[in-house]
Order: C-alpha cells, then structure tokens, then sequence
C-alpha cells in the first residue's frame, strides 16, 4: 500500500472544504461585511495575521460557498494598482474589457453600469494588500465606491500586517474605520487537529500514528503555520516513500525540515567548544530514531562517549550548561516535563530540524578533528 493515496490535498494551492478552527472569523466576515452588503450597507473589512494561517483560504473559501453575492478574489501583487485590478473586477463580472489608459472614474462608471444590468452587488477580496495603501486615490475612490460612484461593493483587504498602522496621512484623513479581523497563530493542538484531518484523506490509513502527526504540530509550531506544517507532512511522507517505507517515523520529518529550513548547522556548530560537541553528540546517540529523550538518556551515553574519546567524565551540572548553550543556539530544542506525580521534573530534548544520522556524522568529524 503506497503512503500517498491522494497528493493533490497535500498541495498548497488545495482548499479544504471547511476549515477548522477559523469559525468565528467566518462567521465575523458573514455577519459584518456580507449581510450588512446585502441590506445595503456596504463597508470594508481587514483581515491580517501572520502567514499561513488561513488567510487566502478563508477567502477563497467563502468565494466558493457565498451566493448571495459575487465575490471576487483578486491579489493586489498582480496589479500593482487599485485601477488595473478594478479593471480585472470588471472582466470577471461583467465580461468588459477596457482599453488601456482608461481612467479610474471611468472604471467606476462601467462597473456600476455592469452591476445595473446584473444585479449582482460584489464583495471584493484584496489579498497580499499591503502596498495597496500607497494607491491614495485608488484607496479612497474604492472605500467611498457607495457615496463617489455608487457602486454596490465592499472590499476585503488581506494583509500580514494591519496596514492601518502604517497608513500614510492621506488615508488616515478620510477617517478611516473598517472591521478589523485578526488571525492567529494556530497552537499545536489546532495544527494537528488540521494535520489529522489532511493526512486521513491523503494518506494510507496505517501510514502515520497520532505521535507522528503531533511531532509535526510540535515541530511547525514556532511559526503556527498550517503551510509549514502541512508542507512538512507532505515532505515527510514522500521521504519515507523513497525510503520505500510503509510509515512515516520522525526522521522523515526531521529530514523534511531540512529541505523546508536548510539552517545553517555548519555555522550553528562552529559555535562549539569541544565539551559541547561531546553533550550533542550524546544527545544524538541518545535520540537515535525517538522523537525526544531526556537529561538520564542523555548522561549515560556522555559516559559512553566520555570513555570512548578518553576524556574526563562530564558532570551533571556541566551537562545541563551545555544543554542549555545547544538550546540557546538553537540545535536543540528543550523543555520541562513532569516526571510523574511526587518525583518532580525532568528536562526533555528534542531536535527538529536535521536527520539524528546527519547531525551525529558531522558532530562526529569535528570531535575528531579536534581530539
Ligand atoms: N484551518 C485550516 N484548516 C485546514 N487547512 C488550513 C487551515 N488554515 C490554513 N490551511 C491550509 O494551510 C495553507 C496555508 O493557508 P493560507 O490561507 O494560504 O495562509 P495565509 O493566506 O494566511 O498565508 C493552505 O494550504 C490552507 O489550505
Ligand atoms: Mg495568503
């Protein structure tokens, strides 16, 4: 049974049929920008919020199931000004096409006699919006359509950003006042809520467990990104394919952050002193195909590997000041676990973002080099 039973969800450009955990901001775009369009108060809205944490879908989304209106889904990077995507508004819902040189009231005037012949008020959907706030005039005709040219629409912007704290002057003047909706970091919990949910209708049911899918939300969830971490998925179960494995395991993954986030570990590791290599290399051999291992794991095989290059046994507070120096450049990552009721805690690692093997065979080298 291969892993990959069906790549197209796996894909970035794919648009799942609902998306979880972005109800709210759903319902805030329905209830503030689409219902008041349809009573006949038209408005804007800002969408923003770091990337990959379903801006574009939401939209594309909502495009897909919204009715009522014509929505249209245009990316300002595309155009370059609000003029040039007015004219694509224009193309997609009325079929006009304008000669070049056109003036933006122009544009205005062959909308609005488009919406007369069909009825239809259009919701617009401006991603990547950013640098749309620099077209002034283009802003401002398109906030005022309604009063200026009486145009039934509302324009959704779509940023990284909140573009009103960078608004120049201009734009701040026409006194401004949008819905703001902001979209956050997914935590770990949503991001393998969404990986579940990717990987049982892309995936062989056997090819993956639930601890594999967390390490993956674990692993992307720095940048709560559901790109990131649907991208890793997608590597990870290509990777263990290749390896002409039926299930995906965390070396996979560990393998596709590399590819994903080719860090510079060679830099990483000329930061070290020889005692740090000797605890990163113990951390390696500690890990070896686990996903994490804990400060005990770690101790003894530093024993080992004390003895084998005959140096001094490292003690435990050294090992902890190691560890922390491995976490503080950022080779490993570490975190505090209860270990169990009335036993206090203990110190788990983890590494993300290169294969144990890869990384246990340069820190290798170098040790030898050095002894
Ligand atoms: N809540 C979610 N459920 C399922 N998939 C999601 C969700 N949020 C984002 N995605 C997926 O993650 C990827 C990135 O989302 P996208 O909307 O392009 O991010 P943004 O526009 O915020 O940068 C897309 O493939 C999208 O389908
Ligand atoms: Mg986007």
């Amino acid at each position: 049974m291969p892993i990959i039973t069906r790549p197209e969800p796996l894909d970035s450009s794919y648009i799942p049929d609902n998306l979880r955990h972005r109800e709210d901001q759903i319902e805030s775009i329905r209830g503030l920008v689409i219902d008041p369009l349809i009573a006949g108060n038209s408005s804007s809205a800002i969408i923003f919020g770091p990337p990959g944490v379903g801006k574009t879908a939401k939209c594309k989304l909502l495009a897909r199931e919204t009715s009522r209106v014509s929505m249209v889904y245009e990316s300002f990077v595309t155009f370059g000004s609000i003029k040039l995507l007015l004219q694509d508004v224009l193309l997609k819902t009325g079929r006009v096409t304008l000669p070049s040189g056109t003036s933006l009231d122009y544009v205005f005037k062959a909308l609005k006699q488009s919406q007369s012949k069909s009825g239809r008020k259009i919701v617009l959907v401006i991603d990547e919006s950013m640098n749309a706030f620099r077209d002034e005039n283009g802003i401002y005709n398109l906030i005022r359509a309604k009063e200026l040219h009486s145009v039934e629409m509302s324009t959704i912007f779509v940023s990284v950003d909140n573009p009103l704290l960078y608004l120049m002057s201009g734009v701040k003047r026409m006194q401004y006042n949008p819905v703001i909706i902001k979209f956050n970091r997914y935590s770990v919990t949503e991001l393998e809520s969404i990986l579940y949910n990717r990987a049982s209708i892309a995936l062989s049911a056997d090819s993956y467990s639930m601890d594999i899918l967390n390490f993956i939300a674990e692993t992307s969830a720095s940048s709560g990104s559901a790109r990131v971490a649907i991208e890793l998925l997608q590597k990870s179960a290509y990777l263990a394919s290749h390896r002409s494995s039926s299930t995906i395991k965390v070396e996979d993954v560990r393998a596709a952050m590399a590819f994903i986030n080719p860090y510079v570990t060679e830099s990483k590791l000329a930061q070290l002193d020889f005692q740090d290599l000797l605890i990163l290399l113990s951390v390696c051999i500690s890990l070896g195909a686990k996903a994490e291992t804990d400060v005990r794991g770690i101790r003894s095989s530093l024993d080992m590997v004390c003895e084998e290059y005959s140096v001094n046994k490292i003690g435990i507070q050294p090992l902890y000041s190691g560890l922390k120096e491995l976490e503080r450049i950022g080779l490993i990552e570490g975190h505090i676990v209860s270990a169990g009721p009335g036993t206090g805690t203990s110190k788990v690692v983890r590494l993300n973002d290169i294969p144990v093997s890869v990384l246990r065979e340069k820190v290798e080298s170098l040790i030898q080099r050095l002894s």
